[in-house]
């Protein structure tokens, strides 16, 4: 049992696991994008690890850049607006690759493929770590999915539960107490 601030976690996912999976993803996206000069766009700040894992691995010519994603409340309306920072490097005819630390409702990644698609990249691509398909909203393809979760809270190689747990080098689940 791991305890993140009032949280009690335990292992769901080892860094071995992990590995083995970052290495399949990476093997795919090198064969995939070999002649295409891909730009992989990482989510901050969650999939930090991911990113930096997947792209040691990445043996093609290829760029990388972080965008950040800021969620606030609308003082009008109940709804979540959000707002895409970061994205200052022209993605027009270019072969974008999202990388996301989790998918839960895929509301976020839902805002994110509207926003970037206003820049007419020729196409985007998405890998995620991990993956809630119970928790799944909007219906979006995800092209390289790490491992498929249950849905419930989870911490560690990157994500965080109010700011910590990121350091894990497994990914945590949370169990009740
Ligand atoms: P949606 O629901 O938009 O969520 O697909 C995506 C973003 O929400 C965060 N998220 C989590 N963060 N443990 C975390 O540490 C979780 O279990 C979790 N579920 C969602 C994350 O930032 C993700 O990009
Ligand atoms: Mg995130």
């Amino acid at each position: 049992m791991v305890e993140v601030l009032d949280l009690k976690f335990k292992e769901l996912i080892t860094s071995e696991e992990i590995q083995a999976r970052v290495d399949d993803i990476s093997d795919k996206l090198n064969e995939r994008f070999a002649d295409k000069k891909p730009i992989f766009l990482g989510i901050l700040n969650g999939s930090f690890l991911f990113i930096a894992d997947i792209f040691k691995k990445l043996s093609i010519p290829c760029e990388v850049s972080f965008l950040k994603i800021h969620s606030y409340q609308n003082t009008e309306s109940t709804g979540k607006m959000k707002e895409l920072i970061g994205l200052n490097q022209p993605i027009e005819g270019r072969h974008v690759v999202i990388l996301e630390d989790i998918v839960d409702t895929g509301r976020t990644l839902d805002f994110l493929m509207k926003t970037l698609e206003i820049h007419n990249p020729a196409s985007i691509s998405v890998a995620t770590l991990l993956h809630k398909p119970e928790a799944m909203q909007v219906p979006i393809k995800l092209d390289y999915v790490g491992f498929e979760i249950q849905n419930q809270f989870v911490v560690g190689y990157g994500l965080d539960y109010n700011g910590y747990g990121r350091n894990s080098s497994s990914i945590l689940i949370k169990v009740d107490d």
